[in-house]
């Protein structure tokens, strides 16, 4: 390593006129974190290793894979009786994005919780919100692929949605289909954009990285750091506990892939796409069934649409939505109830739009839905005024070692 400092060596030559090495040895090995993190500090790397499997598998896929309606759903059967170890491939691309949905959302909650969006990190925020959105599509349009009857009739419904847009709808969507039905030019572009779209999410995730270290990671205190004693190197005391936690949600991971690699997806999808029959119930992925509820919880095409997309971007706003000086809910007393009523809501949704929309589901999905949006415009501003906080601790040092250390041995 020392190498890279003083310039020697072939490491240090290259460093010197392009400096990847000491990057790289500022990022994963110097970089000061501070002493406090706990595991759910743990989930942004986890997303980083879901990013880069679901890209992995998904290029080995790609080599096997038909994108035209007529041998789509054939090749990945194909994939999964005749290609060595194919069925494991699909299986851990089809469970991976279910895992990479799950931990990206326990990264946002856990944000949330601890004020992660309030400044100086408002603009690292709003980078994972597009990378959530840009996840969001490339899910849905990978969920296409394998043109089954849940690929078909999902990407009937969501790009129908288009055509509630007044005046030019109907044109657009002809235009996103390439066509006057969901049919082959669709499935070409979606598998085209699908294939695209990760590397796009790379590129944000890395501006993410480079927003993080500019201030730094928060903390569980949500106060700032004061000095060389709050913090400690990346390496090797959080390389060691990211791989400790990785290894545990790896091990949740094989155990659904080799037991379950079913669970999470929809039988349906299992049977070939057949423009004539529509199936009685179309559901999307479960990640989506939250947006979904609240799509389907407004009576009105626009309105429905409206209020879906601005579930997500009602989120780029939270910095100044959340009028309170302290990040952490550790000690907010008010607010850390009012995340957990939103969580429960969110849970609820997910049920909801996993339901039939019919009898009290309705009325059930359009309060969640409410309760959403009231949460963010009226309850965290609100809360933010009235509520009486608990004293912060001096330093981070001083709460972890509880007492005041001098030097940061
Ligand atoms: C591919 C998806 C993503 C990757 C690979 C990723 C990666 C990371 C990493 C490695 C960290 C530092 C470790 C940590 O704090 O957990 C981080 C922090 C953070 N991420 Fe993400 N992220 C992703 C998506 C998101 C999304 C969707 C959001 C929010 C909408 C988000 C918001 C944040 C925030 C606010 C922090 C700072 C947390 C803090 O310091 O307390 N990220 N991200």
């Amino acid at each position: 390593m020392s190498n890279i400092k003083n310039g020697k060596g072939v490491i240090g030559w290259i460093d010197y006129r392009l400096p990847i090495f000491s990057t790289l040895q500022h990022t994963l090995i110097d970089y000061p974190t501070p002493r406090n993190l706990n595991y759910w500090w743990n989930f942004g790397s986890l997303a980083g290793i879901f990013l880069m499997i679901q890209i992995i598998t998904g290029i080995v896929l790609a080599m096997h894979y038909t994108p035209s309606v007529e041998g789509a759903f054939a090749s990945i059967e194909h994939i999964m009786r005749d290609v060595n170890y194919g069925w494991l491939i699909r299986y851990i691309h089809m469970n991976g994005a279910s895992f990479f949905f799950i931990v990206v959302y326990i990264h946002i909650f856990r944000g949330l919780y601890y004020g992660s969006y309030k400044s100086p990190r408002e603009v690292l925020w709003w980078l994972g919100l597009i990378i959530l959105l840009l996840m969001m599509a490339t899910a849905f349009m990978g969920y296409v692929l394998p043109w089954g009857q849940m690929s078909f009739w999902g990407a009937t419904v969501i790009t129908n949605l288009f055509s509630a847009v007044p005046v030019v709808g109907t044109a657009v969507v002809e235009w996103l289909w390439g066509g006057f039905a969901v049919d082959n030019a669709l499935l070409n572009r979606f598998f085209a954009l699908h294939y695209l779209f990760p590397f796009l999410i790379v590129g944000v995730v890395i501006l993410h990285i480079v927003a993080l270290h500019t201030h730094g990671s928060n903390n569980p205190l949500g106060i700032d750091r004061k000095g060389p004693q709050d913090s400690i190197p990346f390496h090797p005391y959080y390389t060691i506990k990211d791989l400790f936690g990785l290894s545990f949600v790896l091990t949740i991971f094989a155990a659904v892939v080799f037991y379950a690699p079913d669970f999470l997806g929809h039988p349906d999808n299992y049977i070939p796409a057949d423009p004539l029959k529509t199936p009685a119930h179309i559901v999307p992925e479960w990640y989506f069934l939250p947006f979904y509820a609240i799509l389907r919880a407004v009576p009105d095409k626009l309105g429905g649409v409206i209020a879906m997309i601005s579930a997500i971007l009602i989120l780029f706003a939270l910095p100044w939505l959340d009028t309170s000086k302290v990040r952490s809910a550790t000690f907010r007393p008010i607010y850390k109830k009012f995340f957990w009523f939103l969580f429960i809501d969110v849970i609820i949704l997910t049920w909801v739009g996993g339901s039939p929309a019919e009898g009290h589901f309705i009325l059930i999905g359009q309060l969640a839905t409410i309760y959403y949006f009231a949460h963010f415009i009226i309850f965290m501003p609100i809360i933010g005024i009235i509520e009486t906080p608990k004293p912060l601790p001096n330093s981070i040092s001083e709460s972890v070692l509880n007492k005041p250390i001098k030097d940061g041995t």
